[in-house]
């Protein structure tokens, strides 16, 4: 009785969206975006020393390594199916300069450890950041002179810089500074040097964001003064995203990257649909912090925001992610 009564209270709906939600294994069917370990590349933070870690409090549960350590790393990422790493150095104060000379030393940290990596994890692709800030005294990714970030001289540097990471081994150089011209500029050393097949992912889209504190608290990288507003874009704009990406493709960036992921989502799906070279995007630290930071508090459930913000960012377009949860998401995935 109470069955048929239920049955005459029905709607007589032709389309019931929750058909397709009814159980784990039709919603596994009806799926549309997925996320597997082989979307992510894991940064890593690299000192100098030997078989030390240092925690880094505002990025709980990650560590400057040392080379041996970040070696170790990369070979437990490789093994979960991540495919690439991207390198971040730790210089000491002493080693600063204005025209981040130790960048192109090599043998110097970033250069030595992206060749310990790549004898030791050879499968493994190794990604290096070119930008002149963990070198440079003034904390820019650029060159300063009064007060100024200069364009073209810091170019320079950038195109030396991206061929000594290139000389040591590295897979892909990521361009972060946001100099204009940088990547044709880099292009061209690098084919000049005889580097043709080693490819540039580039930070075209780079918002002067809120969001990086924690990374520079970790590599001591903070401008010693002003801010990163003349190069780095306003977050407001989402038209100059797509001139920023179509420049650099055009000056030969093989993959794109828009940074941060989850505030410019807009910009990730507006990019890929312009490009057609692969979008990256980067879930960066402060990203990761906040996440982080609520779960210890017991607000959210973090290995729920984890993926469930990691899978927004693929949902938007990113081909590919660079975040700090690539360990944990491969090993939930896994
Ligand atoms: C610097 C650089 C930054 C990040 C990557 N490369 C910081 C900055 O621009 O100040 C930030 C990454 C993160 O916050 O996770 N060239």
């Amino acid at each position: 009785m109470a069955r048929r009564k239920t049955h005459e209270k029905r709607l007589s709906l032709r389309s019931r969206p929750r058909r397709n939600r009814g159980s784990e294994a039709i919603r596994a069917l009806a799926r549309e975006t997925e996320l597997q370990p082989s979307d992510l590349i894991l940064p890593l933070f690299v000192m100098d020393g030997k078989n030390r870690q240092a925690a880094i409090t505002s990025m709980p549960g990650q560590f400057r390594m040392t080379r041996d350590r970040i070696v170790a790393t990369a070979r437990r990422a490789h093994g979960l199916g991540i495919p690439a790493v991207a390198l971040f150095p730790v210089i000491k104060g002493a080693l600063k300069d204005r025209f981040a000379r130790e960048s192109l030393n090599d043998s110097g940290l970033l250069q030595t450890t992206v060749r310990a990596l790549k004898d030791e994890v050879p499968g493994l692709a190794v990604i290096t950041d070119v930008a002149m800030d963990p070198y440079s005294s003034d904390g820019h990714d650029g060159l300063v002179e009064n007060g100024r970030v200069l364009n073209d001289e810091s170019v320079g540097i950038l195109a030396a810089m991206a061929v000594a990471q290139a000389r040591a081994g590295a897979d892909f150089v990521a361009p972060s500074d946001m100099m204009d011209g940088r990547v044709g500029a880099i292009r061209a050393a690098l084919d000049a040097e005889g580097f043709a097949e080693v490819g540039i992912l580039s930070y075209a889209v780079k918002y002067a964001s809120s969001l990086y504190g924690p990374f520079r608290e970790a590599l001591d990288s903070a401008p010693r003064s002003g801010d990163k507003k003349t190069y780095q874009m306003d977050p407001a704009n989402k038209r100059e995203a797509v001139r920023e990406a179509l420049l650099d493709v055009r000056e030969g960036a093989d993959i794109v990257m828009v940074k941060p992921a989850l505030a410019y989502l807009d910009v990730i799906a507006e990019v890929r649909a312009r490009v057609n070279v692969p979008v990256a995007a980067y879930q960066v630290s402060g990203e990761y912090a906040m996440i982080k930071a609520a779960a210890e508090k017991g607000w959210i459930d973090g290995r729920k925001a984890m993926a469930e913000t990691l899978l927004s960012i693929r949902r938007a377009g990113a081909d590919m992610i660079l975040t700090y949860f690539a360990l944990e998401m491969a090993e939930t995935l896994g």
